[in-house]
This record gives structure tokens, C-alpha cells and sequence, in this order.
């Protein structure tokens, strides 16, 4: 195919040569009628490509089918069989796959450290969750994926699932081994999906982790604007095979996906499809050398703990995303909403994560040698005002397995059943009927139908005392719970 061509862009440089007048939407008419003080600030280029597809970048029959051309060219550069590209980032791509490949009441095998919309896909679609926990390393606090031979145990004990879903690289770069699951489950000729919303850029580079697709997923879900380089919301879901038919997963998607699709969206993931074919070896491998000089400057800064490959072997990673600087800072006294919170106050400097342990820090191809810098500089600079800052309240780290909840009812069940906010010193031996997920990353450590535990709640209170976020909570103090009435 020629990947030098870019449909959707050229679509819209033919508008504009054109000079359509529209009198459909979007009401701003490709910026006349947007408020000059936003112009100002966003700039008239913004709305000058906010145009429909229907009636705008094609024609009212799409007859130019302008976005499955470039749908199609982003599935011949990763060696998928197709690619729908999607406006609603990621959180709707995971439910759409999980949809083609199980129904309402239907079993499927979920990594437990899935994001919330995984959690709310399940809550929307009523399938019956049997969670696959991550192995959790309780030296460094953090949860390695689930591996196949946890997979293989899970689909004894439930054969009547109908697929897996697997989340890979975690927020923190670590990597299942999706080709070894991906075996067990064509063994009983079951789909995988994996949600790879942090792994956009990986087909594009031999020397990052294997791309989900080439590793035999079935559908893979990615977010393009997490690592790679289209605008938010990008997200494209791929598929291989014939375990999940194309059009159930069209009809999924288009069940829930918007009917006002965001030009923007498809012309920077298609933009970003022909810069990676063109120029991607070249651009994430100068990424990643940059990555590892950051990643010395971090072993030699006394106080700061990088998270390197001795994470990866059995029971931990698979393998590790190399873009990904996950940096614990406990021997500096602090917690890494303190140090990102400084990062950001002191330095102008926002990191990708932090809980209270660790930040973390993404490069991407869009990196240079003055954000290098900035990031060295700035985190050489978090040592020594370290010592200036309060000590942090405790937070009651949990036990291996004492985030292992469980399962009293589907998420679903318990999300739209009789409920009550009970106090928080009340709560330990309920079923909780809301997600409660630390942002970022947004796993949530309570989902819908678990029996929540003292350990848990422990965690989550002491861990909002110390800066942890749970904005999905309907008291995101952690004062209170919603859970069921048994
Ligand atoms: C593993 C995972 N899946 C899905 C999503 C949702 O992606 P999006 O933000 O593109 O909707 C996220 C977001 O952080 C994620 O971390």
C-alpha cells in the first residue's frame, strides 16, 4: 500500500481548496462563528479542520470512503487484518471488543489490573467477570501481569468462558506475555483482546516490546494519544483472524460510539500512521537511547530508585517498555504525590503518574535534548528539596493477595442494585456497588460486586490522607461507601 498517502488529510486540503460553505454542523462554521478570545488561545486552525466526514471530508454516501482508506492503511502498517479508528478514546474501543466477543450473562476472563472502563464495560454489558489477579510484588508495591499459566487455571475452572481480556503494558511498563496467554486461549480456539492503550507505538520499533498483534492477539486495543502521536481521544482498535467476526465488532462499536466523530481525531491518527511508517524506527529509536541516558542519570541520583529489567522473569514481567521511567523516591522520605506535586510547583515539570510510592515519567519520539535536560535537571532538583518537605502520613500498604477480593456478584448486579452510603468503619464485609480507582492510573483497587475487606479500605483511606485521588467515588473522601443491601 502507499503510505506516503494520507486520505483523510487529503480530504480535508480538498475541502478547503474547494471552499465548501456547510450549513450542517459543527455550528461554528469551521471557525467564523467561534468567540475571537478563544481563537486567541486555540488558534483558527483548530476549527478550520473541525469538519464532518458525511457532507464534509466525503460526500453524503461517503463514496470516497475516505476514513476506511486510511482504517486500512493503519491496519497493512501494524499486520493487522483491519483497523476501525475510534473518537472516544480507548475507555469505548475496550468495551466494543469485550462486546463482540461476549454477552449479557456470558463469562469472560478479565486481568484484574483493567482499568475502570474495562470495570464499566462489564457494569454496561452485564458479562460476568472471572478475574485473573497480576501477581502483586510487594517490595516495590506494584502489580506484574497475570501469566499464562494463571490463564490455563482460570479457564479450568471456567470453560465456559468466552474470551479473555488482557491489559498490557501496565501504566508503569510492564508487559504481559501476551503471545503465551494468547496460546492458551487458541488452544480452546477462545479470542484474546488486548487492551494495549499504552502501547500505540510499539509495532513500530523492534527493540520495544512485541506489539499485540504480532504476538497472535485477536483484537488489540490502543489509545493513540497515550505514547504515540494523534490528538486525545485517538484511539484505534485493531483485528487478526477470525475468532471475533469484523462486522459484530463494527456493530459493537457503532452501539455506542458518537455519530459526530472528531475530524481532528482521524487526521492526526492517520497523520501519525504515514509518519510512522515513514520515519519511526528512526524517531522511537532515537526515543529510546534518550530514554536510557535518562535512565543512568537516575541510577546515579542518590534517593531515586529506577525501575529497571530485574522485573522482568517468572512471576513478575514479561518485559519492560523502555519509555516508561518508573522512579520510586521512598528512600527520600516522600511519597510520589509529594514529588509530583513539587515536579509540578517548583519545576513546571507534570510526570505521568504518581501513588505513594513512585512517579513516573513517559518519553516519547517527541521528545528532545531540552526536555531531556529538563526532566534530569528537574529530578536532581527533587533530591535535594526532598529534605525540605513534610513528612508524609502513612499509608497502610496492602499484603500480597489482600487486594484479592471476592466476587459476591456481577459488577453489574451490584452497580444498579439496592444500594446505601454506609460510613467507611462500616463498610469492611459489604459488597461495594461503585468503582473506587486511584487517578491515575485508574485500576480501580473496588470494583462493583467485590466483598471489601479491612486491609482494602485501610489502603484506600490512608492512601487519600496522603494525596491519592478517587474521583469516581461518590465520596471521594473515603469517608463513606456505596454498597449493596443484601
Ligand atoms: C489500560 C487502559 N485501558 C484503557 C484506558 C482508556 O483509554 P482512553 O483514555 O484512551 O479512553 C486507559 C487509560 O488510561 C488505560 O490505562
Amino acid at each position: 500500500m502507499d503510505h506516503s498517502r494520507a486520505p483523510v488529510l487529503e480530504a480535508l486540503q480538498e475541502f478547503r481548496r474547494r471552499g465548501d460553505v456547510v450549513y450542517g454542523p459543527p455550528g461554528h462554521k469551521q471557525g467564523r462563528g467561534v468567540d475571537p478570545r478563544v481563537l486567541e488561545v486555540v488558534g483558527a486552525d483548530v476549527f478550520r479542520s473541525d469538519v464532518l466526514s458525511l457532507n464534509g471530508l466525503d460526500d453524503r454516501r461517503e463514496s470516497q470512503g475516505v476514513v476506511t482508506q486510511a482504517e486500512d492503511l493503519m491496519a497493512d502498517a501494524v499486520d493487522a487484518d483491519r483497523a476501525f479508528f475510534s473518537t472516544c478514546g480507548s475507555s469505548l474501543s475496550v468495551k466494543s471488543a469485550m462486546i463482540s466477543v461476549a454477552g449479557p450473562g456470558e463469562t469472560m476472563l478479565v486481568s484484574r489490573n483493567a482499568h475502570k472502563s474495562v470495570v464499566a464495560g462489564l457494569i454496561i454489558s452485564g458479562i460476568r467477570p472471572v478475574w485473573v489477579h497480576p501477581h502483586f510484588d510487594a517490595e516495590r508495591q506494584l502489580a506484574h501481569p497475570p501469566e499464562p499459566e494463571d490463564v490455563r487455571r482460570a479457564l479450568d475452572a471456567h470453560p465456559e468462558a468466552k474470551g479473555m481480556l488482557l491489559i498490557t503494558p501496565t501504566d508503569w511498563g510492564t508487559c504481559a506475555d501476551v503471545a503465551g496467554v494468547a496460546e492458551v486461549l487458541h488452544g480452546r480456539d477462545l479470542p484474546l483482546i488486548v487492551d494495549e492503550a499504552w502501547g500505540a507505538h510499539l509495532p513500530f520499533h523492534p527493540d520495544l516490546p512485541a506489539w499485540g498483534m504480532d504476538a497472535g492477539a485477536d483484537v488489540v486495543v490502543t489509545s493513540v494519544h497515550k505514547m504515540g502521536g494523534a490528538v486525545e481521544q485517538s484511539s484505534v482498535f485493531h483485528l487478526r483472524g477470525d475468532r471475533v467476526d469484523p462486522d459484530v465488532l463494527k456493530q459493537r462499536e457503532d452501539l455506542l460510539g458518537t455519530t459526530s466523530s472528531s475530524a481532528l481525531v482521524y487526521l492526526t491518527l492517520d497523520g501519525w500512521r504515514r509518519q510512522m511508517v515513514e520515519h519511526g524506527h528512526e524517531l522511537l529509536g532515537a526515543a529510546i537511547e534518550r530514554a536510557g541516558r535518562v535512565a543512568e542519570a537516575v541510577r546515579g541520583t542518590a534517593g531515586l530508585r529506577l525501575m529497571g529489567r530485574e522485573v522482568v522473569g517468572p512471576g513478575m514481567a514479561f518485559d519492560l517498555d523502555p519509555l516508561v521511567l518508573t522512579i520510586d523516591v521512598r528512600e527520600l522520605g516522600i511519597t510520589g504525590y509529594q514529588a509530583g506535586d513539587w515536579l509540578r510547583a517548583e519545576r513546571h515539570v507534570d510526570v505521568g503518574s504518581a501513588d505513594a510510592c513512585r512517579i513516573s515519567a513517559r518519553l516519547t519520539h517527541a521528545d528532545d535534548d531540552a526536555t531531556e535536560a529538563t526532566l534530569v535537571e528537574a529530578l536532581r532538583a527533587l533530591v535535594d528539596g526532598a529534605g525540605s518537605m513534610e513528612r508524609p502520613p502513612r499509608v497502610d500498604l496492602p499484603e500480597p493477595r489482600a487486594l484479592e477480593l471476592e466476587n459476591a456478584m456481577t459488577p453489574r448486579d451490584a452497580f444498579f442494585g439496592r444500594v446505601e452510603q454506609v460510613p467507611i468503619a462500616e463498610a469492611a464485609g459489604r459488597v461495594v456497588a461503585e468503582m473506587i480507582s486511584p487517578y491515575p492510573p485508574g485500576v480501580p483497587v473496588l470494583a462493583p460486586g467485590e466483598r471489601v475487606s479491612q486491609e482494602a479500605l485501610d489502603y484506600l483511606t490512608s492512601g487519600v490522607e496522603a494525596g491519592m485521588l478517587v474521583p469516581d467515588a461518590a465520596d471521594p473522601t473515603m469517608k463513606s461507601l456505596r454498597v449493596v443491601i443484601e
